[in-house]
């Protein structure tokens, strides 16, 4: 298949064919983070620029080492590094990043539709790291990499999304691709925490935590995003762990494979117990692996492939 995408912006404008596509090349690329010497050409004489807004852990060093890897010189800027401390808007930003000619420009910004905008006044890559409560892109991704890798494939499966749903572009890039990909998607936390019309996206509601997670292949927790909450939606974390929590009790009537994800970051003992996190079925350290390999394979088919060396 040719990838001849400009960007990747969110799960949505993306098909099952170039999903597929994604993950089989996020899979080969995999096997480089385990050579001694972790690091390829392909992407020599790149350029990528990592953008970030908003605080990361792993989206911005995956980003950041997946880019080394491939051999792109890669450079960062932070909105309290940059000249937009000094009133510069975030198109000129962007304008003068593209006129020091990079090949893929990735960022992340609290405002939903930031990335879209962006890519629509350069003519640069751009990659969507997280925009706002919107999408997610790369963690969606890097999600569905590592259920196919430990279920054999999405299609038939259930997957459970448990939290605080209406700030995680995260639960909403995992709803449109899971269901995109064949899974039937079933989410659940407090009700002031359940965004009215989720299920347009294609997910199923459950109040009740106990009915969305006993029959799950997969069990997904969110955390609590209080950065984006300008209203207490929760009593106290204790209550919160509690009634939403997933506790080594709740873990007794789930299935005997279950796979247990977060995205990070994990606030411990609130939406899920140290020993569920650590625990046998958690692929929460798989994900980040996964990270690294998928954001490799997206820098690949953008900056190094077949639109690239035509264009
Ligand atoms: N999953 C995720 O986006 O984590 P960071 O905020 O640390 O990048």
């Amino acid at each position: 298949m040719e990838f001849n995408r400009k960007d990747i912006l969110d799960i949505a404008s993306l098909s099952n064919e170039e999903i597929t596509f994604i993950l089989d090349t996020a899979d080969k690329m995999k096997e480089i983070s385990e050579r001694p010497i972790k690091k390829v050409p392909t992407l020599r004489g790149k350029t990528i620029v990592l953008f970030f807004y908003e605080p990361s852990t792993r989206t911005k060093l995956s980003f950041d080492i997946a880019a080394k890897r491939l051999s792109a010189d890669c450079v960062s800027l932070t909105a309290s590094s940059s000249s937009m401390v000094k009133g510069e808007t975030l198109i000129d930003t962007a304008r003068n990043l593209e006129a020091m000619k990079p090949d893929v420009i990735v960022i992340r910004h609290s405002a939903s539709g930031a990335p879209h905008m962006l890519s629509r006044y350069v003519k640069t890559s751009v990659i969507n790291a997280g925009d706002g409560t919107h999408a997610h892109p790369s963690q969606a991704l890097l999600d569905m990499m590592t259920v196919r890798e430990k279920k054999g494939g999405l299609a038939g499966l259930r997957i459970a999304i448990v939290g605080d749903i209406s700030h995680s572009r995260v639960a909403r890039s995992d709803i449109v691709g899971f269901t995109k990909m064949g899974a039937d998607v079933v989410v659940s936390g407090p009700p002031t925490m359940i965004p009215k019309g989720i299920e347009n996206l294609g997910a199923s509601v459950s109040h009740k935590v106990d009915s969305a997670i006993q029959d799950a292949d997969v069990v997904m927790m969110l955390r609590i995003q209080k950065e984006r909450q300008s209203s207490f939606l929760f009593s106290t974390e204790r209550e919160y762990a509690r009634e939403y929590g997933l506790s080594e009790k709740r873990m007794e009537m789930m299935k005997s494979d279950v796979l247990i994800m977060h995205p990070g970051p994990v606030n411990r003992g609130v939406e899920i117990s140290p020993l569920v996190a650590d625990g046998k079925h958690s692929v929460i350290l798989d994900q980040v692996t996964n990270g690294v390999a998928l954001r490799m394979a997206l820098f690949y088919l953008l900056a190094g492939g077949i639109r690239n060396v035509d264009n």
